[in-house]
Parts: C-alpha cells; sequence; structure tokens
C-alpha cells in the first residue's frame, strides 16, 4: 500500500538536474557530509593495496596499511602530482610516483629522496589530508566530513537490511561501472518506483506490481519498497527467476524461500535491492553536473559445499546476465530523460506510487542550512501546505512550486 493519497508535486525544478550552481550546492551541503561506498574489503585484503576513487572532485587512495584500512589523499604534497594513477593494485609504499615521497598512515611525510634539497623542513606542517574509513561487512566507506555521524548512525532504519543483504554467506558474481552522461539523481530517481515497468521492462518483468502488492517504508535516511516475486505472474523471465530461485535456495541453503523482492534507498545515492538468492548493490555516484557513474557490485550466496559453491557461481553468473539486462533496459532511457529536464516548461509531478522519489526530494530541499517552507513540511499528508520560497538551487522558484502544488 501506499502512503500518499493524493498525487505529490515534483519538489525539484528541472534545472536541478543540470545546472552547475544546482550541483555545486549538492556537494557541499550533501556530498561533502555523507559516505561513499568506494569498493569491497576483499580488494584491500594484504598490507599495501590499494584503490583510487574520487570523491566530491577529491583523488582519494583508500590502502592497507599494517593489516588497517585508511583513506588519504591521493594528491602529493611535493608538487601535486596523484601519487598513483592506477585505479587499483598493491605497492609496498604510500608512494608518490613522481618524485618518490613517501607517507604513512596519518599523512605524514616519511622517506623524501635527496631531502637536504628542501631543507629546512617542517614535517609537522606537511601532510597530506587523512579521510574516515568505515566497514559494513564488505563493503567500505569514505566521509570526508571529520564530524558527519558514524556510519551506522548515518545509515538508520537501512543498517538492518544492508547488514543482512552483504554479510556473511554472500559473495561477489558481478562488478561493473557505467558512465553515464546524465545528472546523478535520474539513475537513482529510475529506480524509486515501479511505474515506469510495463513500458521499460515489457520482456523481463512485464508489470508494475501495483498497489494491492506493494509496501512501501517511508523512513529518515532512506525509503523501501517490498513485493512478493514474480512482479507479474505472466512475465517470462520473471517468473522462471522465482521457481529457479526458490529450488536453488534450498539447494545451497536449506531455507524456504520467502519469494520477498525488496529494493531499498539509502539517502542520497545508495540503492539495493535483494531477493532469497542474490543482493544487488547500485551506487550512482556523481561526477559532475550532468555526469555520473552506476557503480554494479551483485552479491550471491556461497554455498556450503563445493558442488553447491559451484552451484551458486553458475546462479549467480545467469542472475548476473539477466541483472545487466534490465539495468540496460533503465540505462536506454537516461539521456532521453536529461535532455527533456534540460528544456522543459513544466514543473512535473508525483503520482502516489512514485511517492519515494517525494520522499527523496524532500530529504534533498531538507539538507539547506536555510529554513524553509519545505523543512516544514514533515509528512506526505502536510504535502498541500508546502511551499517553496527559498532560493537554494534544489528549490523551485516560487512561481513553479505554486503551480506544482495546484493540486
Ligand atoms: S610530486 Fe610527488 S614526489 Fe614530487
Ligand atoms: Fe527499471
Amino acid at each position: 500500500m501506499f502512503h500518499a493519497t493524493e498525487r505529490l508535486p515534483h519538489l525539484l525544478p528541472p534545472s536541478a538536474y543540470g545546472s552547475d550552481d544546482s550541483y555545486s550546492w549538492e556537494v557541499s551541503n550533501v556530498f561533502a557530509k555523507s559516505w561513499h561506498f568506494v569498493g569491497l574489503q576483499t580488494d584491500l585484503s594484504r598490507p599495501g593495496d590499494f584503490l583510487t576513487v574520487e570523491i566530491c572532485g577529491q583523488p582519494i587512495q583508500v590502502r592497507n596499511i599494517g593489516g588497517n584500512i585508511h583513506a588519504v589523499s591521493n594528491v602529493c604534497a611535493h608538487r601535486h602530482c596523484l601519487l598513483t594513477s592506477e585505479r587499483k593494485g598493491s605497492s609496498p609504499k604510500l608512494r608518490c610516483q613522481y618524485h618518490g615521497w613517501e607517507y604513512d598512515a596519518s599523512g605524514a611525510t616519511q622517506r623524501i629522496p635527496l631531502a637536504q634539497n628542501f631543507a629546512p623542513l617542517d614535517r609537522a606542517s606537511l601532510r597530506i589530508p587523512v579521510y574516515r574509513v568505515e566497514t559494513l561487512g564488505p563493503l567500505v566507506f569514505v566521509n570526508l566530513d571529520a564530524i558527519a555521524p558514524d556510519l551506522r548512525t548515518a545509515a538508520g532504519d537501512q543498517l538492518e537490511p544492508l547488514l543482512h543483504g552483504f554479510g556473511e554467506g554472500w559473495e561477489v558474481v558481478l562488478s561493473r561501472e557505467f558512465p553515464h552522461h546524465v545528472n546523478w539523481k535520474i539513475p537513482v530517481e529510475n529506480t524509486l518506483e515501479a511505474y515506469h515497468v510495463p513500458a521499460v521492462h515489457p520482456e523481463t518483468f512485464r508489470e508494475d506490481p501495483g498497489e494491492a502488492r506493494s509496501e512501501h517504508f517511508l523512513g529518515e535516511t532512506g525509503s523501501s519498497f517490498q513485493t512478493t516475486l514474480p512482479f507479474a505472474p505472466h512475465s517470462r523471465i520473471d517468473a522462471w527467476f522465482q521457481r529457479i530461485e526458490g529450488r536453488a535456495l534450498h539447494l545451497l541453503t536449506d531455507r524456504a524461500p520467502t519469494s520477498a523482492y525488496r529494493q531499498h534507498h539509502l539517502f542520497p545515492n545508495i540503492l539495493f535491492s535483494l531477493t532469497d538468492m542474490v543482493s544487488l548493490l547500485h551506487v550512482v555516484r556523481p561526477t559532475g553536473s550532468q555526469t555520473c557513474t552506476s557503480v554494479i557490485y551483485q552479491f550471491g550466496r556461497v554455498g556450503k559445499s563445493f558442488v553447491s559453491r559451484q552451484c551458486s557461481r553458475l546462479w549467480g553468473r545467469l542472475v548476473a546476465g539477466i541483472t545487466l539486462k534490465i539495468l540496460q533496459e533503465d540505462f536506454r532511457l537516461y539521456t532521453a530523460i536529461q535532455r527533456g529536464l534540460n528544456s522543459s516548461h513544466n514543473p512535473g509531478m508525483l503520482g502516489r506510487c512514485e511517492e519515494r522519489i517525494y520522499e527523496f526530494q524532500r530529504w534533498l530541499q531538507n539538507q539547506s542550512q536555510q529554513t524553509t517552507a519545505e523543512a516544514s513540511c514533515s509528512t506526505i499528508s502536510d504535502v498541500r501546505t508546502a511551499v517553496a520560497c527559498d532560493c537554494s538551487p534544489i528549490n523551485p522558484p516560487c512561481h513553479l512550486a505554486t503551480s506544482s502544488i495546484d493540486l
């Protein structure tokens, strides 16, 4: 069932999906304080293992130093070269690729070749920044903000499903990155509703499960959707998937299938879906006002015996093929959505079935330090009274907001 009783305003104006001002606002007010998924612990299992990532335009190196995972700036204090240009790898020292300056886990300089050239040297002030790192199961997260809430607090009501879907007994069966030439909110919002299913996934899911078979949970840190598989009884792939998955689950774990499909959103950009046998993580990494990357990791259950492990991997590969097909069906639409947003003459609107998008947009607007009329609109039932009148780039101009609530 849905919570909203009437259609909802599209709180964000089209310009929020592509203007440089909006993106700068989001970087400062949202992403600079968020926990960013950066990779898996298995990629950092041995001392010297590292991976690099860019967060809010900052090059970061996440590295196993002495058995612990650390995050440091990937920019050298000498003459600003990236310490490494590799996406991932292993090297004995945290060393710059240009002149060989070395650093420790605190960001302090260690060996400097021909250090006498740099005398007098104030090593205490000559550091590269270090950042906070936390893990949830196999997932590694970094936060650029020294005083942001810890990861578990930030995950809030999405913590338990994250731990359930990505904890013990799961292994990666698919990892891919897909760059998009669209604003990061387009992939996020696309994932928050099943209304597009009949038009976009006619072969795979076929039908929207509809209100009677949908359960929405709207929380402080995210939202969730639950239904039972198959989405539509006559969908070709979905019904087949559900039948086989039930048998595979029994074979691998002796558990009875629940047939549940749960899709979760941890604000702002972490999406994950869970079935009995498959956990799919989809992080939409913003890279610019109209560019982002979908980072996809699919996990499958680990079998207990050699035979069940092989069966599990085979099943994982089969499901990965379906996942990629469904993702591509969505990806094909993204540029058309961005093109329309860049030229739209309307504020847009949200149906009751799209209430999770409304919750996301409301959360995003409430990240503003300014007092807004939306900030006082705490529930969906309050929405009819919401009037935007603040000037931050993600709030619509007043004339758009007024028309968007003219229900
Ligand atoms: S720029 Fe890094 S050692 Fe020179
Ligand atoms: Fe879709």
